[in-house]
């Protein structure tokens, strides 16, 4: 047995921010951002739009591509919940009509997206479980310090959703297995310091902006480099293909020169990966479902997924692309 996709959908926020407009705000430039991670716009949240509003949409969406019915379990990867307590998922489900299924959050940043396909995976091997939605979606905005050049300039919003279902392995649509990993002892590279029970909000985790995201960007893009390739490379080994097998790479979309530079180490040609970091900047756990959205793939084609996120936590795995409803 294993998970097969059958649905996928996305929402975006209307408003775009370009690379021109945070350079009217920021002491940075188009060129600065564009060289260094291939970005230029990204979708910016209203004000009131919080991260369910958008895995709401993306979920409906993914459900309507899916042709509708029952699903047993709602899964919100998110690394900006719209409250710390209680989790996002169960407002999600409710809103989308399915309650009372089972829903739950599941933080791995920017992996995850891939860390909720492998749980949801399991849990339809587990046999209780027919069908699950998968989402990813996030507000990064909100926890994004604007007048931090470091970061403002890197992350956008979004939310993207899958629909799985119970399967058989070489069916169209058919996840491989799943490699996931971590190193905790990297955890400050990427972290928002306040806000949780080591640092409680107070007068001075507010004056001191530590409710906002800091990065230590040369770290991490060391780190997702390595992880990714090695990550890809046990994914493709499970499910005994080469990377010659592999149709389109779908990375997580967080810096052009890193998905060029873990396509390249894997032996992936460069027209074989799929970018839009350049128009979505990095949007975390939404940023593998809007690429898939965007990638128009065709069906039968082998997809190998990975992505690496804060904690640090990374993932791959694989799949043939189903012929899918678009909605
Ligand atoms: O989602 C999880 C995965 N996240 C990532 O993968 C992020 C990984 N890291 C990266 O993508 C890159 O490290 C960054 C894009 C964040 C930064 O690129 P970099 O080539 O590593 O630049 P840097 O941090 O070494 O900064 C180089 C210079 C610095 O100036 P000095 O010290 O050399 O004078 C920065 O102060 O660029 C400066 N800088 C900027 N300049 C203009 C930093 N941010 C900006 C900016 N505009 N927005």
């Amino acid at each position: 047995m294993t998970a097969v996709l059958e649905g996928l959908g996305v929402a975006v926020p209307q408003r775009v921010v370009t690379n021109l407009d945070l350079e009217r705000v920021l002491d940075t430039s188009d060129e600065w951002i564009r060289t260094r991670t291939g970005i230029g716009e990204r979708r910016v949240a209203d004000p009131g739009v919080a991260t369910a509003d958008l895995a709401v949409e993306a979920g409906a969406r993914a459900l309507k591509s899916a042709g509708g019915g029952p699903v047993d379990m709602v899964v919100v990867a998110t690394t900006s919940p719209d409250r710390v307590v209680p989790a996002t998922a169960p407002e999600v489900a409710s809103r989308i009509g399915l309650e009372p299924v089972a829903a739950f959050d599941l933080n791995a940043v920017c992996s995850g997206f891939v860390y909720a396909l492998a749980v949801a995976a399991g849990m339809l091997d587990g046999h209780a479980t027919q069908r699950v939605l998968v989402i990813g979606a996030e507000t990064l905005s909100r926890i994004t310090d604007p007048a931090d050049r470091s970061t403002a300039v890197l992350f956008g919003d979004g939310g993207g959703a899958a629909v799985l279902r119970r399967g058989e392995p070489g069916e169209s649509g058919a996840f491989g297995p799943f490699d996931l990993g971590s190193d905790g002892s990297m955890a400050d590279s990427l972290a928002m310091p306040a806000g949780g029970s080591r640092r409680p909000a107070s007068t001075s985790t507010l004056t001191g902006r530590e409710h906002y995201m800091r990065l230590d960007g040369k770290a991490v893009y060391r780190h997702a480099i390595a992880r990714m390739v090695a990550s890809s490379r046990a994914a493709l080994d499970a499910a005994r293909l080469s990377a010659g097998d592999i149709d389109r790479f779908v990375g997580h979309q967080a810096n052009l020169r890193i998905l060029d530079a873990v396509a390249d180490r894997l032996g992936i040609a460069p027209q074989r990966r799929v970018v839009n970091v350049d128009r979505y900047g990095n949007t975390s756990a939404a940023s593998i479902p809007l690429a898939l959205a965007d990638a128009q793939l065709a069906p039968g084609q082998r997809v190998l997924l990975t992505a690496f996120g804060g904690g640090f936590t990374w993932g791959a795995t694989t799949l043939t692309w189903p012929r899918l409803a678009t909605v």
